[in-house]
């Protein structure tokens, strides 16, 4: 029975034949910020990134990624991160501002370690792949040193 001669004999809707469509789930690189900003177990707080030089950029981050991956996604220069942030390469070294250290943490042993590889450490130095952005870290305020490594 065609669908035609089931509507023209007022058959119940529910005896019509349903188009199956699968659900696809929307590839990563497809989901818009707008939409994970929606989700309310997400929030984009803000960090501000300053270079060697005093050129500022402040970019919105997701919580639950790191500083270092928020300045890779936004193409902050700087912050190389040739390991991808595993701890392994010190190349994502930030100097969190003063005002910002207790909030932002100090370093495990483990990147205390690392940092021992990166350029002119100072005592506020982190490696950016071990701060996770949190809803308190809004308004952050880290520095690229003059060069990484
Ligand atoms: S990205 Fe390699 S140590 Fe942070």
């Amino acid at each position: 029975m065609s669908v035609g001669s089931l509507l023209a004999n007022n058959a119940p809707l529910a005896n019509l034949p349903v188009a199956r469509q699968e659900a696809r789930p929307v590839p990563p690189d497809r989901a818009s910020r707008a939409a994970v900003a929606r989700r309310p177990e997400f929030t984009m707080p803000k960090i501000t990134y300053i270079d060697a030089q005093g050129t500022s950029r402040t970019v919105e981050g997701e919580t639950g990624s790191t500083v270092m991956e928020v300045a890779v996604r936004n193409g902050v220069p700087g912050i190389e991160a040739e390991c991808g942030g595993a701890c392994a390469c010190a190349t994502c070294h930030v100097y969190v501002d003063d005002a910002w250290s207790e909030k932002a943490g100090h370093a495990e042993p483990m990147e205390e370690d690392m940092l021992d590889f990166a350029f002119d450490v100072r005592p506020n130095s982190r490696l950016s792949c071990q701060i996770r952005v949190r809803d308190e870290l809004d308004g952050l305020v880290v520095r690229t040193p003059a060069r990484q490594g």
